[in-house]
């Protein structure tokens, strides 16, 4: 039952983190595309200064559960971890560093930006964080289509 609890929340948290990306990418940012510099750029910040707070959340609540369900399984001794959770936990652990490079430092350029309306400096800090948000969207799936089909 706890074991169950703790899947839940871990999947949970990555629907919001996956599936915020998912939208982010394919659906905002498109249509975002219509407006002028400043509006798009100020209308980007705003969206990514609060789902990148949401995904903060996400992120330590998707790996403490999952290091508790390891630790759970673990409890009895003579445990090897499976090869997909290894999987899993490499790349869910450099997702959470590329994310911290986000918000960390992206999140930063990007605000500095919007607080001077230096709209250029805010479309270059969009692209790099688009970037590294794409390359976090392939390693989430990569993630999903192993650990459900392996
Ligand atoms: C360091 C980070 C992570 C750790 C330690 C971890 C660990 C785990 C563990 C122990 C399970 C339970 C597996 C089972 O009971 O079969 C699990 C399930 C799962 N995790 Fe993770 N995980 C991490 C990150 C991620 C990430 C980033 C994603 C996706 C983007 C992800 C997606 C999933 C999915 C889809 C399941 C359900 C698999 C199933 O029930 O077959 N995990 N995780």
């Amino acid at each position: 039952m706890l074991y169950n609890a703790l899947k839940l929340l871990h999947l949970l948290s990555i629907i919001v983190w996956v599936g915020g990306m998912v939208f982010a990418h394919f659906f905002l940012r498109p249509a975002a595309q219509q407006l002028e510099p400043p509006l798009r750029v100020a209308l980007m910040h705003g969206v990514l200064q609060r789902f990148l707070a949401a995904v903060g959340i996400a992120v330590v609540l998707a790996l403490t559960s999952g290091l508790a369900m390891i630790g759970m399984v673990s409890m009895g001794g003579g445990f090897s971890m499976p090869a997909d959770w290894n999987f899993m936990s490499g790349l869910g652990l450099l997702m959470m560093a590329i994310y911290g490079y986000i918000y960390l430092a992206l999140l930063s350029r990007l605000d500095n930006a919007v607080a001077q309306a230096d709209w250029p400096a805010g479309a270059q800090a969009l692209a790099r964080i688009r970037s590294w948000v794409s390359m976090n969207l392939l390693l989430g799936m990569a993630i999903i289509v192993v650990v459900l089909l392996w």
